[in-house]
């Protein structure tokens, strides 16, 4: 027990994959071992989250400096986590929740305690000569995710917006260009028979629909997440190219492959509308819902996050009611990992599925207990990255740990996005005949 005592934490400012600054944790235990993390930074952030702290200096990063929270870890989180069993990790989390002491956690900044929190269990899965996810999910975790890999990048690198603390500064913008008025298109390979077959699938189609691209001169350009970024005309016409681009690849939409969106609707969200500019469109809430269900009805799409802004949960409800029973109706910035705002969803039967995204909420801990809430009321979980990711493969492992079923990581390009990817390719081979891919979609039936 003695050499589980974590007995430093160092910390340092690493880059993400914008090349904004992040925050970087070793934690060192008594008997020599190391766990380290970092923490990932959103784009379209949900209001409701756990904030992230930048220093707000303009001459420096352009105001996106860590150099505040790295203070804060050393002077106000270190001395506390010291002489703490590193294997005690809701203690450790609950500590730093205690002593930032604020909902949103706006003393200290998720983005210095996330990375505590996980490089406290690895250190951990360290000490108890683990790999994380078994180290986390025990004999059971064995269930390779369905990857809903990113094709169309909806929003163009560099035209995001970041919401950050700046001290006490909440800080908005818009995005900048729309390639698309999604967000993201996904590919979903379903059909394939395990987690290393269901990239290759991901891979080719993405050759394919940048060869399709190509033909057609648009750009083949890739966004902040990996896929591409062309400007296309519209939502259909995305849809469109994509079956073409299956199909090109010799599979079968419907079967083999499924689509999925991610709406991001609050960034479409002004005066009661949604507003689709590149298609010139205005919806009301209602005309939103009949949209999307329409989407379900042509196209074979089986997963729609945040397809409604993130306050309105009664018109999530609406939605669910509308086509729950075919598709996916995931929270993203409705939810953001909270328990607290989970058990309105559930209550409300607002949602179907949880997008998990441990930043959200700030600790390992917190992020677990919101999981399992999900699990217990039959809520489907998917693991998910951020926009600004470092090379940091945790939620890899936390997808296996928690046999979420699903993971959305990205595109099969930028090595940000592949470094998931390819963990989950080893973790594969590590259970051998043991790894089972998807579980949990499985058993769905989507039309
Ligand atoms: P983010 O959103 O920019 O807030 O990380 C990413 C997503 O939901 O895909
Ligand atoms: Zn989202």
């Amino acid at each position: 027990m003695m050499d589980r005592v974590i007995e430093y934490v160092h910390t340092r400012q690493i880059l993400d994959s914008r090349g904004r600054p992040t925050v970087e944790v070793e934690v060192g235990s008594r008997g020599g071992r190391i766990g380290r993390a970092s923490a990932p930074s959103g784009a379209s952030t949900g209001s409701h989250e756990a904030c992230e702290i930048r220093d707000g200096d303009p001459d420096e990063y352009a105001g996106l400096g860590v150099g505040h929270v790295l203070r804060t870890i050393k002077e106000n989180i270190a001395p506390h986590i010291k002489g703490l069993d590193c294997m005690d990790q809701q203690d450790v989390d609950q500590l730093m929740v205690d002593l930032d002491g604020t909902p949103q956690k706006t003393r200290f900044g998720a983005n210095a305690i996330l990375p505590i929190s996980l490089a406290v269990s690895r250190l951990a899965a360290d000490h108890a000569e683990l790999p994380l996810y078994r180290y986390l999910g025990g004999v059971g975790a064995c269930d390779l995710p369905v990857p809903f890999v990113n094709v169309i990048n909806g929003w163009c690198v560099g035209g995001c917006v970041f919401r950050v603390l700046l001290f006490n500064f909440i800080n908005g913008g818009a995005h900048a260009s729309h390639a698309l008025d999604i967000q993201e298109l996904m590919i979903v390979p379903m059909g394939a028979k395990d987690f290393c077959h269901a990239m290759r699938m991901s891979c080719e189609i993405f050759y394919s629909l940048g060869e399709l691209l190509r033909s057609k001169n648009y750009s083949v350009n890739v966004g902040d997440e990996g896929g591409y970024a062309p400007a296309l005309s519209s939502i259909e016409e995305a849809f469109s190219l994509l079956s073409l681009a299956v199909k090109k690849a010799g599979y079968c939409e419907g079967e083999d492959i499924f689509f999925a969106c991610d709406i991001a609707a609050t960034e479409l969200y002004s005066d009661s509308c949604y507003h689709l500019k590149r298609e010139d469109k205005q919806f009301s809430r209602d005309e939103m819902i009949e949209y999307l269900a329409g989407l379900v009805k042509t196209y074979p799409l089986m997963s729609i996050e945040d397809g409604l802004e993130e306050n309105d949960i009664s018109g999530f409800a609406e939605l669910t009611k509308a086509c729950g029973d075919r598709v996916q109706i995931v929270g993203d910035d409705l939810t953001v990992t909270s328990e607290v705002r989970l058990k309105e969803a559930i209550e409300l039967s607002a949602i179907n599925t949880i997008l998990i995204k441990p930043n959200q909420i700030g600790t390992l801990s917190e992020t677990l207990r919101c999981i399992a809430l999900a699990k217990d009321h039959g809520i489907g979980v998917m693991i998910s990255h951020r926009s600004g990711e470092t090379e940091d493969p945790y939620i890899a492992d936390l997808a296996v740990a928690v046999n979420a079923g699903q993971i959305k990581t990205g595109s099969v390009s930028r090595t940000d996005r592949v470094s998931k990817y390819n963990r989950l390719l080893r973790i594969a081979e590590e259970l051998g005949g043991a790894a089972q891919y998807g579980t949990f979609l499985k058993n769905k039936r989507f039309t």
